[in-house]
């Protein structure tokens, strides 16, 4: 802790001061946009310095001291939850002598003798994001976050979707009752949300927490539905009757009224026996299946829990015993990069293998170029300034079951040949240009379907829906041939029968019938459009709007092609051209100038163009009602499928746009509608029904 002795009140009031700014900046970081910049050490460690400054300059205390507040505003995009019970935060202890403290102060004020039975619950703290669940004579009326403690958002429609919630209480639920928990994402469940956005080219999340947090708080219930979120109830708000008497009681009522509350929770009655279970836990911690960062300890009995009371922002009669933030000292042994399935390329750090928490570690991410510069990046800047150097004498932290990192540098172990790191411009797989645009942390490799480490990834992309749409198809097939070389890059599907026919036809799985079928999905796709062809080909930034825009303005592929190429040659006139086209923009231009210019690239398109027939892209519908219109399709629509109706309201001239904003002019609105079209008529955007946009868009 920071040495606080020798202060005056004015350089107190100045810490004090940059101590409430700070910590409000990172309470917002996140409870309201999940993007927390620092360690939950790390914050812990301003908030005790805040308190011990506190403690020691009282007269300075702040009206917008972090202690009388708890959590962070909340968004303005959901309505307000006033919460009629605070929600409150916990008091931290992070060794045996706090918990004995902890004890100690109860019984303290409890008038307790010291060796009175005093008996505590025990349970692991889940590291998602707290939620209040109001049922009304058993049914779930309300769902709100914690926000800042007084006044949450309203999320009821995504707590619905939350498998482990129930709709309705089973048995005798009093007429009032709010159960309070924690939302989480489960480590299989986080990983494997990661790897489909990662495969979708989509935002990955950091950690399950923020998974959790980012799925929980989407205007759109239909996504938080797609996210595979649990609930474990740890405890209860506003109530028209308690069901029991000590902690324990009430939450195994919760339990049997058909909610999960976490089947790890014990009772201790002692401080040792909570010690213990705290050191049980940690050793379970990486096989629980979800992150935990601490447990909690809450007195047993209720009427104990009333008399003592909350402190500020927390009960007295609970503390959160953290687990201590995992941190060793080992060397950098080498920096590699990796190069992932998107293009990305990511520094890795290859350490002598040391133990940290209980782990051997021989990896750790360096997140990107500025992160080895010592200049921040992705990670937490807290080598102020530091760049790393092969060589180098680092401390490692595990936090939580996340990615070990590099947090520190030893500069006095420093070997005095180490050389400054150079990140690489080519990609180490295929030799492409590893290029990094601007505003973007990565470079990444433009080498796409003819870099191997994202070959699968390009193969998986152009047989897909909007694209080649070849059927029977997927992933598991595309990784399969590609597994036994029978299909390396998308001319390999062509010659897929030719080649590999017999074979597949005997191949266990497969079969006559299948095979055929398969074959017959592939030479039905022998001839593309304009537009699913180039998308197929997944160029960064291209995607199936744009795609279909450059086919418009070009016509047909060997025009595009030639301008391409003499655009990579650097034709100043084709790139005014170029740039001329509306939606075109000078990234746009870099990224097709270097896809363009790497031989290979183009070697393999002449290899797929041998097999397949690109026909000239459709000249779009000018002046039509649609033409130049920005349009969101929500809700179910009955009588053509979500891609039909984007793709003819494209042919028509409109752009189709995902969310709805005052540059909307018209949302078609389906079945089922819901906030979007809310937002829509708020808005005072033109609503057309399917039918509606069925009749303008036919005549
Ligand atoms: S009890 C009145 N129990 O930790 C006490 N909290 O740092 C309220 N948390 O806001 C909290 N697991 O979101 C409690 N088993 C658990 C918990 C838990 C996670 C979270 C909760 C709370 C935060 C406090």
């Amino acid at each position: 802790m920071s040495k606080t002795d020798s202060l005056t009140d004015n350089e107190a009031a100045a810490r004090l001061e940059w101590l409430a700014t700070e910590i409000a900046r990172h309470d917002a970081a996140y409870h309201r946009d999940d993007a927390p910049e620092i360690s939950d050490a790390e914050y812990d460690l301003l908030r005790a310095t805040n308190r011990a400054l506190e403690k020691q300059f009282p007269h300075l205390i702040r009206e917008d001291s972090p202690e009388l507040a708890v959590g962070a505003a909340v968004s303005d995009a959901f309505t307000k939850v006033q919460h009629r019970q605070p929600m409150l935060s916990l008091g931290n202890a992070f060794a045996a002598e706090d918990v004995a403290e902890f004890d100690e102060r109860v019984r303290r004020f409890l008038s307790l003798e010291p060796d009175a039975p005093l008996a505590y619950t025990a349970e692991p703290k889940i590291d998602g994001l707290a939620l209040s669940l109001r049922y009304e004579n058993g049914a779930l009326v309300e769902a709100a976050t914690r926000g800042d403690g007084r006044t949450g958002e309203n999320v009821t429609a995504n707590a619905r979707t939350i498998a482990n919630i129930p709709e309705t209480l089973s048995g005798d639920a009093p007429e009032l009752f709010e159960v309070r928990g924690e939302v989480y994402m489960s480590h299989a469940d986080f990983a494997a949300l990661n790897a489909r956005a990662e495969a979708a080219g989509g935002k990955v999340f950091a950690n399950p927490r923020n998974a959790a947090a980012g799925s929980l708080r989407q205007l759109d219930s239909g996504i938080t539905a797609s996210r595979p979120l649990r609930f474990f109830a740890y405890g209860w708000g506003d109530v028209s009757m308690v069901p029991g008497e000590t902690q324990g009681d009430v939450l195994r009522s919760i339990g049997a009224w058909g909610l999960t509350i976490n089947p790890a929770m014990a009772l201790c009655d002692s401080p040792d026996a909570l010690v213990a279970y705290h050191a049980d836990i940690e050793a379970q911690r990486a096989t629980l299946g979800y992150d935990i960062d601490g447990v909690v300890y809450k007195v047993d009995r209720l009427d104990y829990q009333r008399r003592l009371g909350t402190v500020s922002r927390a009960p007295r009669w609970a503390v959160a015993h953290k687990f201590p933030a995992e941190v060793a000292t080992t060397v950098l042994d080498d920096i590699e990069i990796q190069v992932g399935r998107t293009g990305s390329l990511t520094p890795v750090a290859k350490l002598r293998p040391v133990t940290v928490g209980g782990v051997v570690v021989s990896n750790a991410t360096l997140h990107n170029e500025d992160y080895i510069a010592g200049i921040g990046g992705d990670g937490e800047p807290i080598r102020g300034g530091i760049d790393l150097r092969v060589g180098d004498t680092v401390q490692v932290r595990r936090a939580g079951d996340v990615i070990p990192q590099v947090i520190n540098v030893d500069l006095s172990q420093r070997p005095k040949d180490a050389k400054k790191f150079v990140f690489p411009d080519t990609c180490p797989q295929c030799g492409s240009a590893a290029v990094r645009e601007e505003g973007e942390a990565r470079r990444r490799c433009v080498g796409g379907m003819i870099c191997p480490a994202q070959a699968v990834e390009a193969l998986r992309h152009y047989v897909s829906r909007d694209a080649a749409d070849i059927d029977g198809m997927g992933v598991k097939q595309v990784e399969a041939f590609w597994q036994d070389g029978w299909v390396r890059e998308v001319a390999d599907l062509y010659t897929l029968e030719a080649n590999h026919g017999d074979a597949l036809r005997s191949r266990e799985g497969w079969g006559e019938k299948s095979a055929t079928n398969l074959f017959a999905a592939i030479d039905a796709r022998r001839t593309l459009p304009f537009a699913r062809f180039l998308y197929g080909l997944g160029i960064r930034h291209v995607g199936r709007t744009t795609a279909a825009m450059l086919g418009r303005a070009y016509g047909s592929w060997q025009a595009f092609e030639a301008a391409m190429i003499a655009l990579a040659a650097g034709d100043e006139e084709v790139r005014e051209t170029l740039l001329g086209i509306d939606g075109v923009g000078g990234v746009l231009a870099d990224t097709l100038a270097s896809v363009f210019s790497e031989a290979v690239t183009v070697e393999h398109l002449d290899r797929l163009k041998a097999h397949v027939i690109v026909e000239d892209a459709e000249a779009i519908a000018e002046g039509g009602v649609f033409s130049g219109k920005t349009v969101v399709f929500t809700g179910t629509l009955e009588q053509t499928s979500r891609a039909e109706a984007k793709a003819k309201a494209e042919s028509l001239g409109a752009k189709v746009a995902g969310s709805v904003s005052a540059k909307t002019d018209y949302v078609v609105a389906g079945a089922a509608a819901g906030s979007k079209l809310k937002k829509a008529t708020a808005l005072g955007v033109t609503v057309l029904s399917e039918d509606d946009w069925m009749r303008m868009a036919d005549s």
